[in-house]
């Protein structure tokens, strides 16, 4: 099992293990690109949790910037009125809805927020790290980025460049404004990713940046004045902050840096931050320069997840091609949800959503393999034995097995959730085991030992369902930080908490420990954990 101990819950400074997703902004609502990475985020930090070590999970928005002063125009009330119902009525419930278990939700208007962009920036001011100067380039308010002319695309007419990202036209930008000093920054940069090689991930980004970084760096345009909707400068209050470099300063605000100096050593520098491989660039170039300019810690891993796709493209609101995670829950639940998105797509590379693949692999992996296994063994300790779980006194090889399947799914499960970030991976371990206990059952048919009522019979019967109901208190661990409700569903079938406690309070390292669930354990049919979706649709 990978090493805990430098994120154990003992000794009051002991580090965070601590993961950020993007902050979102607010100009429209999230569709499944958004709640993609939240959810990867929130199965990482549970799944640290369940490891027993302290964790620290930010999510939150990003509110600055020209996109969402022209939105609230557009919808005739102010940026922070627009701001506040958004976050409110989209964003803030929706990850309620899909059981985000995040420990802070940081809005970039807020107030603990804008002071310390202002005194960070002001520090950088008065260490020479930014000059005025006057800047003119193509820049897509979308993006709220300056374009280099190889992002652009040819528009309609001769003069028009359209964003390759938005594929929407990009605006002439000419303006007298300040400069952090990035380009001297080349040089350190590459020599910490040289030091640090697990920095960015995955290689495919590492690649990227490090070619990015090796031809020269411009310095940074950090400040607009001609409009008003960001943190002022604090030495030219003509100016307001360019919202990218207010925005990544989320991670430290939200973390205590300039208010809280021991929750700040505690949490800084981050363990994980994950983003999606359209905002690398910033998290990976210039977030590390300004960290270093600042003299500052840099986080230890920037994780790039790759796009969910419709028709070939990037799905967007923009493009009308958003789609709100709701739709989907209120079809498959809120757990296969959480669950299809990262079985499905291997973190880290485009992926399509499918109606169609959704409901094959919910109806094969989810309510057949998972979900049959769990009633099944519910139902015949009820009728076999009352609904008593009863001990297994006649285990032998093939029990041995079913007992190394379930260290093995959680040895591989610990790596490639928890270090490796390969979701995929670390769920299809899991469902090996789960297919390995129907391969049990079906091989010991214990529907067949039921007949035999002789004492060696039932000691055999007893046994089988013994594993099978041990195997599945395995299980509902390793999966509760994929699929919360089903897990404690599970839990609450197999009368799991009388002898062991909360679910919440169950540890990675424990889980393969088997013959912790006592017999005697008190087992209940419960609700189906995965209802077939005919009935759920008429419903
Ligand atoms: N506000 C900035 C991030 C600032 S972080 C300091 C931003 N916001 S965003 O709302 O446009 O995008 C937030 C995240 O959502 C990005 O990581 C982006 O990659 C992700 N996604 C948006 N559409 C997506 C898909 N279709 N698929 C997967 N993720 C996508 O950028």
């Amino acid at each position: 099992m990978a090493a805990t101990a430098d994120h154990s819950t003992t000794g009051a400074n002991a580090p965070a293990y601590y993961v950020s997703t993007p902050i979102y902004y607010v100009n429209d609502r999230p569709h499944l690109g958004h709640a993609y990475t939240t959810v990867a985020g929130d199965v990482l930090t549970r799944w640290h949790r369940q490891r027993g070590e302290k964790v620290w999970y930010l999510t939150g928005t990003d509110e600055h910037g020209q996109k969402i002063m022209r939105t609230a125009e557009a919808n005739g009330v102010s940026p922070q009125e627009w701001c506040d119902k958004l976050v409110e009525e989209a964003w803030k419930p929706l990850w309620e809805h899909l059981e985000i278990a995040n420990d802070d939700f940081i809005r970039t208007t807020q107030q603990r927020h804008t002071d310390r962009v202002q005194e960070f920036v002001q520090d950088l001011y008065d260490k020479g790290e930014i000059y005025k100067g006057g800047y003119s380039g193509p820049y897509c308010v979308g993006c709220e980025e300056f374009k280099l002319p190889a992002e652009l695309l040819d528009g309609a007419t001769e003069d028009e460049k359209l964003c390759s990202v938005h594929k929407r036209p990009v605006e002439w930008l000419e303006e007298e404004n300040y400069f952090f000093r990035l380009s001297a920054y080349g040089p350190k940069l590459l020599e910490f990713y040289a030091e640090n090689p697990d920095f960015i991930q995955p290689a495919s980004a590492r690649n990227e940046v490090l070619r990015f970084v090796e031809q020269d760096l411009k310095d940074l345009s950090i400040s607009r004045s001609t409009f008003n909707w960001g943190v002022p400068l604090p030495w030219d209050e003509k100016h307001v902050l360019y919202v990218w470099v207010d925005a990544l300063q989320n991670y430290i605000t939200a973390a205590g840096y300039g208010s809280d100096p021991e929750r700040f050593a505690e949490l800084w520098p981050a363990s994980v931050h994950l983003v999606g491989k359209d905002i690398l660039r910033f998290h990976a170039v210039i977030w590390p320069a300004m960290l270093m300019a600042a003299g500052l810690p840099l986080p230890k891993r920037v994780v790039a997840n790759g796009w969910l796709m419709v028709g070939g493209e990037k799905m967007s609101k923009s493009n009308l091609t958003g789609i709100a995670p709701t739709d989907l829950t209120s079809h498959f639940g809120v757990d296969a949800y959480r669950y299809y998105f990262l079985r499905a797509i291997p973190f880290g590379t485009d992926g399509s959503f499918s109606w169609e693949d959704f409901t094959a692999r919910y109806t094969s992996e989810l309510a057949n393999d998972f979900g049959n296994l769990a009633s099944r063994v519910a139902a015949m300790v009820g009728k076999y034995f009352e609904g008593v779980l009863p001990a297994a006194t006649a285990a032998g090889e093939a029990e041995q097995a079913v007992a190394d399947g379930l260290r093995t799914a959680a040895e591989v499960a610990d790596l490639k959730i928890g270090e490796e970030l390969d979701f995929a991976g670390g769920i299809a371990a899991i469902f090996e085991f789960v297919k390995q206990v129907n391969g049990y059952l079906t091989e010991q048919e214990p529907w067949k030992v039921a007949k035999d009522d002789s004492e060696e019979g039932r000691a055999r019967l007893a046994t089988i369902l013994y594993t099978a109901a041990e195997a599945l208190r395995g299980t509902a661990v390793l999966l509760n930080p994929l699929m919360p409700s089903t897990s404690e569903k599970l839990w609450a079938s197999l009368g799991a908490a009388e002898g062991l406690g909360a679910l919440s309070a169950q540890t990675v390292a424990t889980v393969a420990d088997w013959g912790r669930l006592p017999a005697g354990a008190t087992v209940t049919k419960g609700d189906i954990l995965f209802p077939r979706l005919e009935e759920k649709s008429a419903s």
